[in-house]
Protein backbone atom coordinates (compact mmCIF):
# COMPACT_ATOMS: atom_id res chain seq x y z
CA UNK A 1 0.00 0.00 0.00
CA UNK A 2 1.31 3.53 -0.81
CA UNK A 3 1.72 5.90 1.80
CA UNK A 4 -0.29 8.28 2.63
CA UNK A 5 2.18 11.52 2.53
CA UNK A 6 2.49 10.43 -1.05
CA UNK A 7 -0.61 10.83 -2.68
CA UNK A 8 -1.95 14.28 -3.09
CA UNK A 9 -4.74 15.90 -0.29
CA UNK A 10 -7.53 18.07 -1.06
CA UNK A 11 -7.06 21.90 -1.33
CA UNK A 12 -8.27 24.19 0.28
CA UNK A 13 -8.81 27.99 -0.11
CA UNK A 14 -9.96 30.41 1.86
CA UNK A 15 -12.65 33.42 0.30
CA UNK A 16 -13.30 36.41 2.01
CA UNK A 17 -16.03 38.30 0.13
CA UNK A 18 -17.23 37.42 -3.63
CA UNK A 19 -14.67 39.20 -4.97
CA UNK A 20 -12.03 36.58 -3.97
CA UNK A 21 -14.41 33.97 -4.80
CA UNK A 22 -14.88 35.18 -8.45
CA UNK A 23 -10.64 35.18 -8.40
CA UNK A 24 -10.23 31.53 -7.56
CA UNK A 25 -12.60 31.44 -10.46
CA UNK A 26 -10.19 33.45 -12.64
CA UNK A 27 -7.72 31.40 -11.75
CA UNK A 28 -9.32 28.66 -13.21
CA UNK A 29 -10.25 29.82 -15.93
CA UNK A 30 -7.00 30.52 -17.31
CA UNK A 31 -6.34 27.05 -16.57
CA UNK A 32 -9.54 25.30 -17.58
CA UNK A 33 -9.53 23.31 -20.95
CA UNK A 34 -11.57 22.03 -23.51
CA UNK A 35 -13.25 18.50 -22.16
CA UNK A 36 -13.03 19.50 -18.26
CA UNK A 37 -16.28 18.88 -16.85
CA UNK A 38 -16.69 21.08 -13.16
CA UNK A 39 -18.74 20.13 -10.79
CA UNK A 40 -19.90 22.37 -8.48
CA UNK A 41 -21.32 20.98 -5.28
CA UNK A 42 -22.30 23.34 -2.44
CA UNK A 43 -25.59 24.40 -0.65
CA UNK A 44 -27.71 27.38 -1.51
CA UNK A 45 -25.77 30.59 -1.58
CA UNK A 46 -22.19 29.08 -1.17
CA UNK A 47 -21.00 30.81 -4.55
CA UNK A 48 -21.43 28.57 -7.23
CA UNK A 49 -22.58 30.94 -9.44
CA UNK A 50 -19.76 33.54 -8.65
CA UNK A 51 -17.72 31.15 -9.58
CA UNK A 52 -19.34 30.78 -12.78
CA UNK A 53 -18.67 34.51 -13.23
CA UNK A 54 -14.54 34.30 -12.29
CA UNK A 55 -14.18 31.49 -14.71
CA UNK A 56 -15.49 33.05 -17.96
CA UNK A 57 -13.64 36.18 -17.01
CA UNK A 58 -10.34 33.87 -16.63
CA UNK A 59 -11.33 32.86 -20.34
CA UNK A 60 -11.35 35.90 -22.00
CA UNK A 61 -14.89 36.24 -22.08
CA UNK A 62 -17.79 38.49 -20.61
CA UNK A 63 -18.51 37.98 -16.84
CA UNK A 64 -21.48 40.71 -16.92
CA UNK A 65 -23.39 37.88 -18.98
CA UNK A 66 -23.06 35.16 -16.47
CA UNK A 67 -26.43 34.82 -14.30
CA UNK A 68 -27.39 32.02 -12.57
CA UNK A 69 -29.13 29.40 -14.75
CA UNK A 70 -31.48 27.83 -12.64
CA UNK A 71 -34.41 28.79 -14.63
CA UNK A 72 -33.10 28.27 -18.04
CA UNK A 73 -30.58 25.00 -17.14
CA UNK A 74 -27.85 25.64 -19.37
CA UNK A 75 -26.53 28.65 -20.50
CA UNK A 76 -23.57 29.10 -23.07
CA UNK A 77 -20.89 31.70 -22.82
CA UNK A 78 -18.48 32.16 -26.04
CA UNK A 79 -16.19 34.81 -26.75
CA UNK A 80 -13.54 33.13 -24.76
CA UNK A 81 -10.56 31.08 -25.27
CA UNK A 82 -12.99 28.22 -25.79
CA UNK A 83 -16.61 27.64 -24.75
CA UNK A 84 -18.00 27.02 -21.50
CA UNK A 85 -21.33 25.73 -20.67
CA UNK A 86 -22.93 26.44 -17.91
CA UNK A 87 -25.53 24.20 -16.51
CA UNK A 88 -27.27 24.25 -12.96
CA UNK A 89 -29.04 20.69 -11.69
CA UNK A 90 -31.02 22.41 -8.96
CA UNK A 91 -34.45 22.71 -10.63
CA UNK A 92 -34.68 19.28 -11.51
CA UNK A 93 -33.99 18.00 -8.29
CA UNK A 94 -33.04 14.17 -7.97
CA UNK A 95 -34.91 12.89 -10.94
CA UNK A 96 -32.19 14.58 -13.00
CA UNK A 97 -32.04 12.37 -16.82
CA UNK A 98 -28.20 14.01 -17.59
CA UNK A 99 -28.65 12.28 -21.41
CA UNK A 100 -30.86 15.96 -21.21
CA UNK A 101 -27.77 17.67 -21.37
CA UNK A 102 -25.84 15.47 -24.13
CA UNK A 103 -23.09 16.23 -22.11
CA UNK A 104 -20.40 13.81 -24.18
CA UNK A 105 -21.39 16.43 -27.33
CA UNK A 106 -20.71 19.61 -24.86
CA UNK A 107 -17.76 18.65 -23.91
CA UNK A 108 -16.69 17.79 -27.30
CA UNK A 109 -16.35 21.43 -28.01
CA UNK A 110 -15.73 23.52 -24.64
CA UNK A 111 -15.80 23.15 -21.00
CA UNK A 112 -19.09 22.53 -18.91
CA UNK A 113 -19.29 23.32 -15.66
CA UNK A 114 -22.34 22.47 -13.49
CA UNK A 115 -24.01 23.96 -10.17
CA UNK A 116 -25.93 21.66 -7.96
CA UNK A 117 -23.79 18.65 -8.95
CA UNK A 118 -24.62 16.47 -5.93
CA UNK A 119 -28.21 15.66 -7.75
CA UNK A 120 -26.72 14.01 -10.17
CA UNK A 121 -24.48 10.79 -10.69
CA UNK A 122 -21.76 12.65 -13.19
CA UNK A 123 -19.15 9.81 -12.75
CA UNK A 124 -19.16 8.43 -16.33
CA UNK A 125 -17.72 11.96 -17.09
CA UNK A 126 -14.87 11.84 -15.09
CA UNK A 127 -15.73 15.69 -13.40
CA UNK A 128 -13.40 17.32 -11.12
CA UNK A 129 -15.02 18.33 -7.97
CA UNK A 130 -14.77 21.74 -6.33
CA UNK A 131 -16.38 22.35 -3.30
CA UNK A 132 -17.55 25.24 -1.68
CA UNK A 133 -18.97 25.92 2.15
CA UNK A 134 -20.05 29.14 3.66
CA UNK A 135 -18.97 28.96 7.34
CA UNK A 136 -20.04 32.44 7.88
CA UNK A 137 -22.10 35.12 5.70
CA UNK A 138 -18.42 36.88 4.84
CA UNK A 139 -16.59 33.52 4.35
CA UNK A 140 -16.00 30.60 1.79
CA UNK A 141 -13.81 27.86 1.79
CA UNK A 142 -13.54 26.09 -1.76
CA UNK A 143 -11.70 22.68 -1.68
CA UNK A 144 -10.41 20.82 -4.85
CA UNK A 145 -10.63 16.97 -4.49
CA UNK A 146 -7.32 15.00 -4.42
CA UNK A 147 -7.74 13.37 -7.83
CA UNK A 148 -7.85 16.95 -9.96
CA UNK A 149 -5.78 17.86 -12.60
CA UNK A 150 -1.91 19.36 -11.87
CA UNK A 151 -2.93 22.55 -14.20
CA UNK A 152 -6.11 22.73 -12.09
CA UNK A 153 -4.39 22.17 -8.73
CA UNK A 154 -1.69 24.96 -9.35
CA UNK A 155 -4.09 27.09 -10.34
CA UNK A 156 -6.23 26.60 -7.59
CA UNK A 157 -3.69 27.17 -5.09
CA UNK A 158 -1.73 29.72 -7.09
CA UNK A 159 -2.91 32.10 -4.40
CA UNK A 160 -4.09 30.62 -1.83
CA UNK A 161 -2.51 32.60 0.75
CA UNK A 162 -3.83 36.12 -0.23
CA UNK A 163 -7.25 35.25 -0.87
N1 LIG B 1 -16.34 34.45 -0.59
C1 LIG B 1 -17.51 35.04 -0.38
N2 LIG B 1 -17.74 35.74 0.75
C2 LIG B 1 -18.92 36.34 0.97
N3 LIG B 1 -19.95 36.32 0.10
C3 LIG B 1 -19.78 35.66 -1.04
C4 LIG B 1 -18.56 34.98 -1.34
N4 LIG B 1 -18.69 34.39 -2.57
C5 LIG B 1 -19.93 34.68 -3.00
N5 LIG B 1 -20.60 35.43 -2.11
C6 LIG B 1 -21.98 35.93 -2.16
O1 LIG B 1 -22.87 34.87 -1.90
C7 LIG B 1 -24.11 35.12 -2.52
C8 LIG B 1 -24.55 33.89 -3.29
O2 LIG B 1 -23.65 33.73 -4.38
P1 LIG B 1 -24.02 32.84 -5.63
O3 LIG B 1 -25.30 33.28 -6.25
O4 LIG B 1 -22.81 32.81 -6.48
O5 LIG B 1 -24.26 31.43 -4.91
P2 LIG B 1 -24.77 30.07 -5.54
O6 LIG B 1 -24.05 29.00 -4.82
O7 LIG B 1 -24.69 30.10 -7.01
O8 LIG B 1 -26.29 30.08 -5.11
P3 LIG B 1 -27.45 29.07 -5.59
O9 LIG B 1 -27.34 27.90 -4.68
O10 LIG B 1 -28.71 29.86 -5.38
O11 LIG B 1 -27.18 28.75 -7.03
C9 LIG B 1 -23.92 36.34 -3.40
O12 LIG B 1 -24.44 37.46 -2.73
C10 LIG B 1 -22.41 36.45 -3.53
O13 LIG B 1 -21.98 37.77 -3.75
MG1 LIG C 1 -26.12 29.63 -8.49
Amino acid sequence: MRDARDRPAPLARSLVGAVATEALGRDLGRAVASGDLLALRGELGTGKTTLVRGLVAGLGGDPGRVASPTFVLHRVYRGGRLTLHHVDLFRLGTEVDLALFALDDLLDGGAVVVEWAELADLDPYRPVRIHLEAPSPDVRIATIEATAPARLRDAFSSRAAST
